[in-house]
């Protein structure tokens, strides 16, 4: 069944509006964990506007299951993740002004830093995935940089109208899917997706990990983490065993 990441960065963003101690994300990637999650992603962004450098440090401590990192090219952030070394690091773009992450990292365009960063990266023993967009070009140039998977930003699908619209944005998903798993790249995917629209992504052929953030903490707000995280998976097995 496909991996379910869980992002909790959203927990350390209601922290943060009162720079306190509560809610610690920590404590949410426990429950998250108890409600079935197989990763847990944070973002470490050079603002640190949500996650924090001992949210990571400990993070890395407390939790049994993967721990993805996402982060920018940044030496700087490289260091801190060579030394609390995740199972995984997913270089994404970062600016500043952004409200969440804009679309996928051009790694045609930043190719050398992001060449530089995932030498890094893999000489300390981390897998490297890359944020990229379903893009044809894109998808070679990540195999030809050698990393271990890609996760292919779903925004536009998420954005788009359900229909005609929405439709063509799967098509475009289903294609660079194909092309990645005949590079033998793992598959990953994520950005916008809900408990309304992850269905018809679930079913992407090849595909072994969504990351899932906005969504979750939003309901967990409301209805706790824990069966936030467990009506997701419940989503995710029953479209696994309608097409099994
Ligand atoms: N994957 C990546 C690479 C991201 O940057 C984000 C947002 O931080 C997500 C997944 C999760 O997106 P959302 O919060 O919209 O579910």
């Amino acid at each position: 069944m496909i991996r379910l990441g869980v992002n909790i960065d959203h927990v350390a963003t209601v922290r943060q509006a009162r720079r306190t101690i509560e809610p610690d994300p920590v404590h949410a990637a426990v429950l998250a964990i108890l409600g079935g999650a197989d990763g847990i992603t944070v973002h470490l962004r050079e603002d640190r506007r949500h996650i924090q450098d001992r949210d990571v440090r400990l993070l890395r401590e407390m939790t049994p299951i993967r721990l993805n990192l996402e982060m920018a090219t940044d030496d700087a952030i490289v260091d801190i993740a060579c030394t609390v070394k995740p199972d995984e690091a997913t270089l994404v773009p970062e600016r500043r002004e952004e409200l969440t992450t804009e679309g996928g990292l051009d790694i045609i365009a930043h190719r050398d830093a992001v060449a530089k960063a995932m030498k890094r990266l893999k000489d300390a023993g981390i897998a490297v995935s890359l944020f990229i967009d379903p893009d044809r070009r894109q998808i070679e140039m990540a195999r030809e940089l050698g990393a271990d998977a890609i996760e292919i930003q779903t925004a536009r699908y998420s954005e788009a109208r359900p229909g005609a619209d929405r439709q063509k944005q799967l098509d475009i998903l289903l294609e660079s899917s194909a092309l990645a798993v005949q590079l033998g790249l793992h598959l990953h995917m994520g950005h916008g997706l809900t408990y309304t629209n992850v269905r018809p992504i679930s079913r992407i052929p090849g595909l072994e990990e969504l990351n899932i953030g906005h969504s979750i903490v939003s309901r967990a707000v409301l209805v706790g983490m824990e069966r936030a995280v467990r009506e997701m998976k419940a989503i995710l097995a029953e479209e696994a065993n309608n097409t099994a």
